[in-house]
Parts: structure tokens; C-alpha cells; sequence
């Protein structure tokens, strides 16, 4: 009993000195880890307070969007915005920087060349002229002539993040700012983030000037105008809210929520010929994940490893769009619930009874019919 008792002296003393120094490395690859994730984070991030269940999650859901038609399959690189011209042409911009479109004989043309992997929301003005939003350059114009940059600066400072936009009648382009902070590859730290990047801004051909109407919005992104023109609709995408910004009447130039507690992120919003809108939703919370979105800690971690973004918003791995009325009542919800079909569904144009939707995830428009549901 006595040697295992008693063991040497030497192990002892050298099991001894090896606890300072290995508890001494343990240390500094924890102090390193640390000041890695937190120290040189690129984010301050805020909480996210994801919405409680909402009147939308009455709507039966249907999974409509796994029967749609698909447009341009394979000719289309994440088609994320759709437009349609006064002559019933169909515009997108897809992820190759082309401008394609879709002629009413049913033939696709690549139109005009951008170049780029950043081009977002697309419109036609009055004029019947292409405007599109480019979150590298900012806001361009596109004819058969060429693109002209209308908008690259607002105040000084470069217009980074452009993301949707509308034309009014008198000309003015109204247009969104999703993010000052990051740009449009690492949207995801402004998730994570989630403070008040986004912008809406105006820009005035009369004037050749742009504007800002509203500063400090969460992820600015859909914009649009409604039936009478009276008020602009802008959808901040991590609030699941969409703001009401008045141009006109008593309320001018004040801000009311529009619509709120959304089954998700709101991305594009387009006005439907009823005068409702249609909302594409992203899906940016996981289940079983959600704390992530309330624990700084986690979101620190999660920034140092930008692929993992994808666990807590899973926007591959469902479509949805709701049709809001003009009051903010959710009246419809459309879902792919599983993204079998399609998923990471940015936008929804009602167009001639049917709902062309744009993804950032599909290489096809999908063009659902509205008459049969
Ligand atoms: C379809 O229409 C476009 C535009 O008018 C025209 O350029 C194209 O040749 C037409 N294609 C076919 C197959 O008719
Ligand atoms: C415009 O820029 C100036 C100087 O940077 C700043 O003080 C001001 O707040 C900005 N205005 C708006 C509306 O952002
Ligand atoms: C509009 O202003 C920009 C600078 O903000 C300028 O580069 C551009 O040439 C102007 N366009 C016209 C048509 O005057």
C-alpha cells in the first residue's frame, strides 16, 4: 500500500509544473478565441424581439407556390425582382448582371447587360423606361440606348445597398437603402445586427437630386406606392414589419406601421390592381433556434463564421407571400412550406390575373394563376 500511496517524488512535482503550463496555453487560446469573436466581432449587435403569432397565422395556409409555372427555367439566375412594362413585356435582373426579358410572344431576350452579381428591384416609369437598383452602383437607368447611373450619393455619401424601388407619376423614384453598414454578400450580419441601418430615399429627375425622406429604418427594403399615390409602403425585412410614409394630406411626410407582426421578413411589396399589396416573406428565424436571434453571445460567435447564418435563417428552405389589404389586414398567405418548388421567394407582381413570382434560389420565375384559388 505504502509505493501507491506514497508515489515518487519526481511525478509529483512534474505533474505540478505542468498544470500552470498547460492551464497557461489553455488560457491564451481561450483569451485569443475570445478577442477573435468579440474583441474584432464585426457587429454590435442588438436583440431581436421575433413577433409573437399574428392574425396571419389564422389565414389557411395553402401550398400553392408548389404548383406555379416556371418561366425562363434555366436561363433565369436568381430572377429577384419582376416588372412589367406598359406593352406586357416582363423585365427581371438576374445574379449574371443581365437585364432579361420576357416578350408577350412568349420568347426570352437577354436585353441589356449590367454586369455585376448585385442587381435587386426593378421598375418601369411612366415613360415606360427601366429603373433598377443596383447595390453596388445604386440607382440606373436602362434603355435601348444604354444605363445611366441616376443616383450614386445621397448627402455626401455613396449610396451603398440600394434594394427596391417605385416610380410615381410626376417622375419621383422612391427607393431603399437596405443596409449603410454591410453590403449585399453579408446581409446577414445586419440580421444579426439588427439595428437601423436603412434609408428611404427620393430621387427627383426635375431636380437631379436625391433625398432622404426616412432614416433609421430595420433592413429597408420593398417599396411601394399605393393606388392614389398618397403614401409609400417601405418594408423594414428584420422588424417583420412594413412602414405607411405619407406624401400627402394631413399626415404628410409622418410614418404609421403599416402592417406588422409578419410570419417572417418582408421583402419586396407590390401594389396589386385592387389596391391591396403583395408581400414576399423570408423565412429568418429557425425553429429550435430562435434564441440566437436573443443571445449577443451567440450572434458574436455566428459573425465569425458568416456560412452558419443560414441554420437561423433558413430562407432555402421555404416560399411564402401574403396579399395585405389597403388597411394592413392579411387577407391570403401562399406557401411552398417545404421550398420544394421554390424558395427564398423575394417578390410576388400581380399581372393579368396571375402572381409572377421572384427567388433568389430558383433559375425560373414562378407564374401562378390567381382566378382558381
Ligand atoms: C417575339 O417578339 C420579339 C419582340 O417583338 C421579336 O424580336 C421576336 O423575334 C419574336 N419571336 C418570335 C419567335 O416570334
Ligand atoms: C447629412 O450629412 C451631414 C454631414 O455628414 C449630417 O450631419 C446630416 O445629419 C446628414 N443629413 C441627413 C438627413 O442624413
Ligand atoms: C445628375 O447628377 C450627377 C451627380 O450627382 C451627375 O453625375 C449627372 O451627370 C447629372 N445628370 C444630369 C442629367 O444632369
Amino acid at each position: 500500500m505504502a509505493p501507491s500511496s506514497n508515489p515518487p517524488p519526481t511525478t509529483g512535482s512534474s505533474s505540478k509544473r505542468c498544470v500552470p503550463v498547460c492551464s497557461g496555453i489553455v488560457l491564451s487560446c481561450l483569451l485569443a478565441f475570445t478577442l477573435q469573436i468579440f474583441f474584432f466581432s464585426p457587429i454590435s449587435p442588438d436583440l431581436l424581439l421575433l413577433p409573437p403569432a399574428s392574425s396571419a397565422s389564422l389565414i389557411p395556409t395553402t401550398s400553392d407556390i408548389q404548383s406555379v409555372t416556371r418561366l425562363g427555367e434555366g436561363i433565369l439566375n436568381g430572377p429577384e425582382d419582376v416588372c412589367v412594362d406598359r406593352n406586357g413585356v416582363l423585365y427581371t435582373a438576374t445574379r449574371d448582371g443581365w437585364i432579361k426579358r420576357l416578350h408577350k410572344n412568349g420568347t426570352w431576350e437577354n436585353w441589356k447587360l449590367i454586369g455585376g452579381d448585385t442587381l435587386l428591384g426593378i421598375t418601369t416609369t411612366q415613360e415606360n423606361e427601366i429603373i433598377v437598383c443596383d447595390a453596388d452602383k445604386g440607382l440606373l437607368k436602362v434603355t435601348e440606348e444604354g444605363v445611366t447611373v441616376l443616383a450614386s450619393h445621397v448627402n455626401g455619401s455613396r449610396i451603398n445597398l440600394a434594394d427596391d424601388l417605385i416610380a410615381a407619376t410626376d417622375g419621383s423614384i422612391y427607393f431603399s437603402v437596405a443596409s449603410t453598414k454591410f453590403g449585399l454578400h453579408n446581409w446577414g450580419l445586419d440580421l444579426l445586427e439588427a439595428k437601423p441601418h436603412g434609408k428611404l430615399l427620393k430621387y427627383d429627375p426635375s431636380l437631379n437630386e436625391t433625398s432622404i425622406l426616412l432614416d433609421s429604418l430595420f433592413f429597408a427594403n420593398g417599396v411601394a406606392l399605393s393606388k392614389d399615390e398618397d403614401y409609400l409602403v417601405v418594408c423594414e425585412t428584420i422588424k417583420f414589419r412594413c412602414l405607411k410614409y405619407w406624401l400627402k394630406g394631413e399626415s404628410k411626410e409622418q410614418t404609421e406601421i403599416f402592417v406588422e407582426n409578419l410570419p417572417g421578413g418582408p421583402d419586396n411589396i407590390k401594389l396589386a390592381p385592387d389596391g391591396s399589396f403583395w408581400i414576399a416573406i423570408l423565412q429568418l428565424s429557425s425553429p429550435g433556434l430562435e434564441f440566437v436571434h436573443t443571445s449577443k453571445a451567440t450572434k458574436h460567435l455566428l459573425a465569425a463564421f458568416p456560412k452558419l447564418i443560414k441554420l437561423v435563417a433558413p430562407l432555402h428552405k421555404k416560399a411564402a407571400v401574403v396579399n395585405v389589404a389597403a388597411n394592413g389586414i392579411v387577407i391570403r398567405k401562399f406557401e411552398d412550406p417545404n421550398g420544394k418548388v421554390m424558395s427564398f421567394v423575394t417578390s410576388a407582381l400581380e399581372f393579368d390575373d396571375h402572381l409572377y413570382l421572384g427567388s433568389l434560389n430558383t433559375n425560373f420565375i414562378g407564374k401562378l394563376p390567381l382566378k382558381a384559388t
